[in-house]
């Protein structure tokens, strides 16, 4: 039956975090995945998730399957985290909201929705972007294009370019868009970029979908939701995918949300109704504890607000490695520009590194990045970074 199969050659991220597992090595260090780890090497268990958890265990009750379209409560707090708590579209009842498996379930509803629905829509991707977002929509059968993103000449964006490539676009084609914390470039549009977009999008009746997998890692809870929140005041119809892997530490749990903002209730309701379909098509319904969970915390004032400060404190730990180790590139490697360490945003970086040299960090050093040269700045920490930025500077010497 399956003697024609051919090897599995491995995935950029998953596979190299596997190998990293693996290695002997006492010094290993990995900023291979997209995973934040405290000061002390550790993926956090944050007092809110904590807290949430022994909330959940002292009402342990029966354990239906949810809807199709997931818990209400956490639904509902997804909801008032994306759009705002005075949010006209969400009184209006113009968004439809999906409780997914993590915000690549959300990716995958959403492009077999779309696939279903908009069958013709030919999906663009920065250039470059996540390393999974292509295998996701072809897996869906989309037909997948980029547009221009990050310029390796500054570690900046090519907005102009990306901008003209989108005034191209035939109607009804998909954009997905990175809503803060570019992965892996960690590089984003400024407030005045969205709204430059923004007529382009209605203009040219495209189909912005943002995925927002680190909320918070960037500028602040709200602030990091600046395009949700000014492609709704625009009236855009868009889809979001969100997730709280990142944000809540709860990567295992596979907690994430599909959004879809439309023009009326009617058009929501239609497109909820769909996105149930779909679900039952693919699993039948999400995971009941991941959404306990999230409500939890989403919906309990103290929690919520222990959450924020929780996550403000990650991200003031990850500026903070940027700082250190920009330090002592500098000071190694005087003659390189290393700003861009301090300007790229979220969790990760992209080096310039090329693969090889990215090999020989690995397989000299120890220190595993992508071979695409993204490091992920949240596996440092202050007993780790100089040692990284040593080796860098080795291997960039030549
Ligand atoms: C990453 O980009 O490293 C993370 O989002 C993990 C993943 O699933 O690829």
């Amino acid at each position: 039956m399956f003697a024609h199969l051919e090897p599995y050659a491995g995935d950029p991220i998953l596979t190299l975090n596997e190998s990293f597992q693996k290695d002997p090595r006492e010094g290993k260090i990995n900023l291979s995945i997209g995973i934040y780890f405290d000061d002390e090497g550790k993926i956090p268990v944050l007092g809110a998730v904590r807290a949430a958890e022994a909330e959940i265990a002292a009402h342990v009750g029966p354990k239906p399957y949810l809807p199709m379209e997931g818990l209400a409560a956490f639904r509902s707090g997804v909801q008032t985290l994306l759009f705002g708590a005075d949010s006209a579209a969400l009184k209006a009842g113009r968004v439809a909201t999906i409780q997914t498996v993590g915000s690549s379930g959300g990716l995958r509803v959403g492009a077999d929705f779309l696939a279903r629905w908009l069958p013709g829509s030919t999906i663009y991707l920065s250039d470059p972007t996540w390393e999974n977002h292509r295998a996701v929509f072809q897996a869906a059968g989309r037909k997948v294009e980029t547009y221009p993103y990050y310029d390796a000449a500054t570690g900046g964006l090519r907005f102009d370019a990306m901008k003209a490539a989108i005034e191209q676009m035939p109607a009804q084609s998909v954009v997905l868009l990175h809503t803060c914390c570019h992965n892996p470039t960690g590089v984003d549009l400024t407030p005045d970029q969205w709204q430059a977009l923004i007529p382009v999008f209605k203009a040219r009746n495209l189909l912005p979908f943002l995925d927002l997998a680190y909320q918070g890692f960037g500028d602040g809870m709200d602030e990091d939701v600046y395009a949700v929140r000014a492609l709704v005041a625009a009236d855009v119809t868009f889809i979001i995918t969100n997730s709280f892997s990142k944000s809540l530490s709860v990567y295992g749990e596979r907690c994430g949300a599909l959004s879809v903002v439309c023009p009326d209730a009617d058009q929501a309701a239609r497109v909820l109704g769909q996105l149930k379909a779909t679900v039952r098509a693919n699993y039948s319904n999400p995971p009941l504890h991941a959404g306990q969970l999230v409500a939890t915390v989403l919906n309990t004032p103290a929690l919520r607000q222990q959450w924020a400060s929780e996550l403000e404190g990650m991200r003031a730990r990850i500026r903070l490695m940027r700082e250190r180790l920009h330090a002592v590139l500098t000071a190694r490697l005087p003659g390189r520009d290393f700003n861009y360490l301090l300007t790229q945003r979220g969790m990760f970086s992209y080096t310039g590194l090329t693969a090889e040299q990215a090999d020989r960090l690995r397989e000299q050093e120890g220190v595993y990045v992508l071979r695409s040269g993204r490091m992920c700045v949240a596996g440092l920490n202050s007993r780790n970074v100089e040692r990284v930025a040593e080796a860098m500077a080795k291997v960039l010497a030549g």
